[in-house]
């Protein structure tokens, strides 16, 4: 494999703190950086590297706790680090960076920066020669907030790089369990022949969060959960559950059947829009036993009213020959009961019960992401009895992924597409098609919300969204599975 450096825009931000750095860091413990790579943090800040590493040292120690580097593995660790200040939209700053390239091995750009510098730093590197070499590119999302958004976005990337050399990060496909979902699918062969809609009833996604928007008003605020969760974590999960078996586990193969999927989404309009959609926004209240404030008494709020949604739930419709007539059920928000990302699967009931009543107890497959990752399948049996003739249970089958795994730790997201990104694979990034598709929904989606006045429904912090959002479930005479 071709040497590489890893050069990284926003180094100084809350982004590389949190995940970056200390999942390069978990990297390197595990011996899995290659000897000879080498990082540029590249931030605004005219400073020194023997600045720049003890304040991302104390900001890496406050995420990691007990995780942290050693003063050892600290000092091995930073070995491989130059710092390279620029003013990134500034061409006549970035000098010291080509001085630092080295055209003989690959560069690996990423911008851990807003999206609105993409253009601008792509464009200053370019005419100042630094994409001589072989060269990638990592973005992190958002990628536009709407259709034309991320087409110019996108366009803008597409002048400087080739679309095999760009990794759109969605941190979701680097979760381990996201990746077990194509295993559990396409590697066992009685859930794969169970998998459409002759045996599913209907398939439901929950992403709950229990922080609230973590000083992010302003850019929260523009954005919304539909943006914020939907139109890229909802909607990767929605499709790696619903695409046709890929041919191959390389990127085109995997991002040709999730595009598909996305295409076949039914619209949601201004006619189906309110019996499709609940909005929420949570007032104050209590999560596990903490009061916390409403939205609107978040810092950074200077609005005494906000028609933002932190909570979504949406029945959609996947129009295709497998998925016709099952309904998916899709709900996140923040400020719930819960941290918790699962997918449940719910079977159909037997077409006859020769069991007597109460027998019918469908399965449910539930595939729990965060926490506690695993698979639980629920299975009926007979109880164990002489007294009882036909007494049936339901039991749960459970999977613990923790168990057999070679860490003592689930690995963060960040250190899988890291690992990816640097090896060149990018089966787990996104493709362009894919965010336009997804976005060419949720702006319709949008735009339906706008024209029937689909009001954000207040909900206290600490429960399931607003009680509409049972509604359009039970409805269906269905229930959500927490
Ligand atoms: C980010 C969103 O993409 O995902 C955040 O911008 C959200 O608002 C976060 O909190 C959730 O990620 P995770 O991995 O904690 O589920």
């Amino acid at each position: 494999m071709a040497a590489v450096d890893l050069i990284i825009f926003g180094a100084s931000g809350d982004l590389s703190a949190r995940k970056l750095f200390p999942a390069l860091f978990q990297l390197e413990r595990l011996n899995l950086l290659q000897k000879d790579l080498r990082i540029a943090a590249v931030a605004r800040t005219k400073q020194t590297l023997d600045e720049f590493l003890p304040v991302l040292k104390g900001k890496m120690a406050s995420y990691m706790g007990d995780d942290a580097p050693s003063d050892d593995e600290w000092a091995s660790f930073t070995q491989r680090f130059s710092y390279v200040a620029v003013n990134f939209s500034e061409p006549d700053e970035y000098g010291e960076l080509r001085e630092w390239l080295d055209d003989e091995r690959v560069s690996l750009f990423y911008f851990a920066t807003p999206p609105s510098l993409f253009a601008p730093i792509c464009e200053h590197l370019s005419t100042t020669n630094c994409l001589a070499g072989d060269c990638r590119i990592v973005v992190e999302k958002p990628i536009g907030e709407n259709l034309e958004s991320s087409i110019n976005v996108n366009e803008a990337l597409s002048r400087y790089f080739d679309e095999k050399a760009i990794y759109r990060i969605d941190h979701y496909l680097g979760k381990e369990t996201v990746q077990n979902l194509l295993v559990l699918r396409f590697a066992n062969s009685f859930i794969n022949s169970q998998w459409d809609n002759t045996c599913i009833d209907h398939v439901q996604i929950t992403v709950g969060e229990m922080v609230g928007i973590e000083g992010r008003w302003s850019y929260y605020d523009k954005v919304g959960q539909l943006r914020d969760m939907v139109q890229n974590h909802l909607m990767q999960l929605m499709c790696l559950v619903a695409m046709e078996p890929p041919n191959s586990l390389e990127a085109e193969s995997i991002r040709d059947e999730k595009v598909k999927i996305v295409r076949a989404l039914r619209r949601i309009d201004s006619q189906s829009v309110n019996e499709k959609v609940v909005r929420g926004q949570y007032i104050n209240g209590w999560i596990r036993g903490t009061a916390v404030p409403g939205y609107l008494d978040e810092d950074g709020c200077e609005m005494d009213s906000s028609d933002t949604e932190t909570y979504i739930a949406i029945k959609a419709h996947i129009d295709n020959w497998r998925w016709s007539g099952v309904p998916f059920y899709l709900r996140t928000g923040k400020r719930l009961p819960e941290k918790v990302t699962e997918i449940v699967i719910q079977y159909k009931s037997l077409p006859h019960n020769i069991f007597g009543n109460g027998a019918n107890i469908p399965n449910k497959l539930v595939i729990r992401l965060q926490p506690n990752e695993g698979i639980e399948l629920s299975m009926v049996s007979k109880k164990q009895s002489l007294k009882e003739r036909m007494s049936l249970q339901s039991h749960l089958l459970d999977l613990d992924f923790r168990e057999g795994s070679d860490l003592d730790r689930i690995p963060d997201a960040y250190e899988r597409l890291f690992l990816d990104a640097i090896q060149g694979d990018q089966s787990l990034f996104v493709g362009r098609e894919e965010i336009e598709e997804s976005w060419r929904w949720c702006d319709q989606l949008i735009e339906a919300c706008k024209e029937q006045q689909v009001p954000a429904l207040p909900y206290q912090a600490g429960a399931w969204g607003p009680a509409k959002a049972e509604v359009l479930i039970e409805k269906d005479f269905r229930s959500w599975h927490v």
